[in-house]
């Protein structure tokens, strides 16, 4: 499955979109990539980059929220959620690394950023951008 841009992925904060559609474009790299056997392009290549755009990515988000003022619970709230995402990128890391990946773990893990991509847009995000622009230093 490819994941489309489309408005309703939208946040209404125009950088944080355009990281979006790198991270779409970056997952959708790595589902084709594993769709047409080319796994080990999807491990050495593509998921490096994915992990090193996502620290980036959650590093404006985190900017944003403390920049804007927002209350602390919901900028913890949006950081325990990045973490729960890379701890889950460094357990897979670790089971490759350590021989005990089975042979399901990158179809798992290619269904776990696809449902978190989304998740993370479309309800995560939208209500961090809904913070921002209601915090006492948002954007509107
Ligand atoms: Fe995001």
């Amino acid at each position: 499955m490819t994941i489309t841009w489309t408005t309703e992925l939208e946040t209404g904060i125009r950088h944080i979109d355009l990281q979006h559609q790198e991270l779409v474009d970056l997952i959708n790299q790595a589902t084709d990539a594993l769709a047409q056997g080319r796994e080990q392009e999807m491990l050495e290549q593509i998921l490096p980059k994915l992990a090193g755009y996502v620290v980036f990515h959650f590093g404006t988000e985190e900017s944003l929220l403390a920049n804007a003022g927002v209350l602390a619970s919901h900028a913890q709230h949006h950081r325990s959620a990045h973490h729960a995402f890379s701890a889950r990128i460094q357990q897979f890391k670790q089971t490759y690394a350590d021989g005990s990946a089975n042979a399901n773990a990158l179809p798992e893990l290619a269904n776990y950023l696809q449902s978190w991509l989304v998740d993370h847009i479309l309800i995560t995000d939208k209500e961090l951008a809904r913070q921002i622009r209601n915090a006492p230093r948002g954007q509107r």
